[in-house]
């Protein structure tokens, strides 16, 4: 099954992507994650990435699909793969059309979450990641079992994104309603698009997204 997970920053995409990256075997592909390592390993491309990312407007379209392009020939991805912040335009979806049909690929579903916007500053001001394993935590809704250690893996570093500032958040809300926002009508208009409450808990979400999977 190969998915899409749609929504604003902070709605939940990253959480649910894992989660039911475990539950069916499918792989995550973010590429907010793929860009920051790219960052943090200082190649050309990340090191531009990351004054983009930091203004919180958009990498350029080329980019992210060469980079989208190349994951998804890699043999783990041949079971199914879940985007997770790809595409964001318009111009993005329209690619991505013309390389799953290349690549002799289908598009299942695009599981859209919904979410106020000023929810979604308190979620991401208030996240955290595991620096190992890359597990996701909230300082109110999603603490470790074990204060300190992470759930996954057993680690006790946790890091926070340069991009997870109140002013960058608002910069990064503007850009989702302007140039991703369309994407939900793109993919109603195909018949793909799958809406879910993004304001319920982690848990009921994650159900909710089965229910809505289920005769994709
Ligand atoms: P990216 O890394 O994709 O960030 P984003 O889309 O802004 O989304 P986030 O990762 O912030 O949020 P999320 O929806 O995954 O929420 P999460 O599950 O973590 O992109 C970063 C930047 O990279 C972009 O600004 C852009 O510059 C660039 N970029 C990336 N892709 C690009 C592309 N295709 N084209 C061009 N540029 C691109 O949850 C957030 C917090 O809330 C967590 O703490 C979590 O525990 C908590 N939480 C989650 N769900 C719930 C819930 N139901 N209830 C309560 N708390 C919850």
């Amino acid at each position: 099954m190969n998915l899409i997970f749609l929504g604003p920053p902070g709605a939940g995409k990253g959480t649910q992507a894992k989660m039911l990256g475990d539950r069916r075997g499918l792989v995550q592909l973010s590429t907010g994650d793929m860009l920051r390592a790219a960052a943090a390993a200082g190649t050309e491309v990340g090191r531009k990435a990351k004054e983009v990312m930091d203004r919180g407007e958009l990498v350029s379209d080329d980019v992210v699909v060469d980079i989208i392009s190349h994951r998804i020939d890699e043999p783990d991805c041949a079971d199914g793969f879940i985007l997770d912040g790809f595409p964001r335009t318009v111009a993005q979806a329209e690619a991505l059309d013309r390389l799953l049909d290349e690549k002799a690929k289908t598009l299942d579903a695009v599981v859209v979450m919904n979410v106020d916007d000023g929810r979604l500053v308190e979620r991401i001001t208030g996240r955290f990641t595991c620096a190992n394993c890359g597990e996701g935590y909230h300082d109110t809704a999603k603490r470790p079992a074990v204060e300190g250690v992470c759930d996954r893996c057993g680690s006790t570093e946790f890091t926070r994104r340069a991009d997870d500032t109140e002013e960058t958040v608002r910069s990064r809300l503007e850009t989702y309603h302007a140039q991703t926002a369309p994407l939900v009508d793109y993919y109603k208009a195909r018949g793909k698009l799958r809406a879910v409450d993004g304001m319920a808990g982690i848990e009921t979400v994650a159900e909710e997204i089965d229910e809505v999977l289920e005769n994709a």
